[in-house]
C-alpha cells in the first residue's frame, strides 16, 4: 500500500499558515534537567503533569498543528484517563513521535556524533501509526570546529545517510519524516561559517534522500537558523542578519516541493527565536521562499512555562498562560506578510 496522498495531506497539515510544532519529546535524561532547572524531581508522574499542562492548555491548537512526543508519553494517559495521543487528536493536533535513539560518538572522529535507532525501526513505526502517531522525529548532529576542520566528510556522510534511511522507513509506514540536522550552536565562529556548513549539511542530506527515494511533498525540514556561534561576537543587527542568511542558505538548498521548513530553536533565548522567525516572514521576499517557515520549538515554547510552574499545581493556569503567549507569538511570526 503507498502512502503518498496521505503523507502530502499530513505534511501541509503540519505546516499549515499561523501554525507550527510543540517539540515536548525530550528523554527522559532531558526531561530530567528541564526538571532539576525548577527543583523538580524526574519522577514519571512530574513528566506526565507537565505534559498534561501543555497538552490541556486551553486553545493551544489555534497555534499548534502537531506535538512530538516521547515513547514514555505516547504511552502515557492524563488524569481523565485519556492517552495523550486520543487528547491531542480530539483537538486537532496530530501527534508525532521521536523514533531516534540518541547519538554516540563516531570511533573514527570522537568529538562528532551519530544517532542510533534504525534497527527495529520498521516495526516501531507501524507500532506508532497504530497508537495514532502521524509523524515523526530523527535528530542528527553535526558541531563546528574550525581548527578541527569539523563538521568532517564522514559526520556528513553518515548523519545524512540515517536520516534518508530513517526517513524512508517513516513514509513506508505512513509517518511524515521530520527530517532534523541541527548544527550546535557552540563555538565562537561567525554567521558566515555557519551558512556555508549549513549550506553543505543540506547538500548532503538532499542527496541522501534523493538516493533513498524519499517523497519530498511529504516531509518536513526542521533546520537550524544560521546564526552566528553562542560565544561570537554579535553586532546590533543580528536578527537581521540570521533572517537573511538563513533564507539565503535554504534558498540554495531545500527543493521547493518541500511544503515545510519548521525551525529547532537551539538554545536561542525565546525572545531571539521568535523575533527571527518574524523578521524572515516580513522582511525576505515571499517568491524566494516557497515553503512555509514556522516552528518547531522545544526550549523556546517551554522556558518561561517551566518557571511559571515551578512544579506546582497551584501555578498550572499561570504557566499555562506563559505556554499559550509564546504560541501565539510564534504563530503571528509564522504568517508571511
Ligand atoms: P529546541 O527547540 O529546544 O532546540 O528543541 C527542538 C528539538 O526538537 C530538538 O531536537
Amino acid at each position: 500500500m503507498s502512502f503518498a496522498d496521505e503523507l502530502r495531506a499530513t505534511a501541509l497539515a503540519l505546516s499549515a499558515p499561523g501554525k507550527g510544532i510543540l517539540a515536548a519529546d525530550e528523554s527522559t535524561g532531558t526531561i530530567g534537567k528541564r526538571l532539576a532547572s525548577i527543583g523538580v524531581e524526574n519522577a514519571i508522574e512530574n513528566r506526565v503533569a507537565l505534559r498534561e499542562l501543555l497538552f490541556s492548555a486551553p486553545g493551544f491548537e489555534k497555534y499548534v498543528s502537531g506535538v512530538i512526543l516521547f515513547d514514555e508519553t505516547l504511552r502515557s494517559t492524563g488524569k481523565s484517563g485519556t492517552s495523550f495521543a486520543e487528547m491531542l487528536r480530539s483537538r486537532g493536533v496530530t501527534p508525532g513521535i521521536k523514533v531516534d535513539a540518541g547519538t554516540r560518538a563516531l570511533d573514527a572522529s570522537p568529538n562528532e556524533t551519530f544517532t542510533q535507532g534504525l534497527d527495529g525501526l520498521a516495526e516501531r513505526c507501524e507500532e506508532y501509526y497504530a497508537m495514532g502517531a502521524r509523524f515523526a522525529k530523527w535528530r542528527a548532529v553535526l558541531t563546528i570546529d574550525e581548527a578541527k576542520g569539523l563538521p568532517s566528510a564522514l559526520a556528513l556522510a553518515e548523519n545524512a545517510n540515517a536520516l534518508a534511511r530513517y526517513a524512508s522507513a517513516c513514509q513506508s509506514r505512513g509517518l511524515v519524516p521530520i527530517v532534523e540536522p541541527e548544527i550546535l550552536m557552540d563555538g565562537a565562529h561567525g554567521i558566515e561559517v555557519c551558512g556555508a556548513v549549513t549550506r553543505r549539511v543540506l547538500d548532503a542530506v538532499f542527496s541522501a534522500l534523493r538516493l533513498h527515494g524519499v517523497q519530498l511533498d511529504g516531509m518536513i525540514l526542521k533546520p537550524n537558523m544560521v546564526t552566528p556561534g553562542a560565544s561570537a561576537k554579535t553586532s546590533a543587527n543580528v536578527d537581521a542578519e540570521v533572517a537573511r542568511a538563513t533564507v539565503a542558505a535554504l534558498c540554495d538548498t531545500v527543493p521547493p516541493s518541500v511544503p515545510g521548513i519548521l525551525f529547532l530553536s537551539g538554545g536561542q533565548s525565546e525572545e531571539e527565536a521568535t523575533e527571527r522567525l518574524r523578521l524572515m516572514n516580513t522582511t525576505q521576499k515571499a517568491d524566494r521562499a516557497p515553503w512555509t517557515l514556522s516552528f518547531s520549538y522545544g526550549r523556546a515554547l517551554q522556558a518561561s512555562c517551566l518557571k511559571a510552574w515551578g512544579g506546582k499545581s497551584e501555578n498550572v493556569s499561570a504557566a499555562q498562560a506563559a505556554f499559550l503567549d509564546r504560541c501565539k507569538s510564534n504563530s503571528e511570526a509564522s504568517i508571511r506578510r
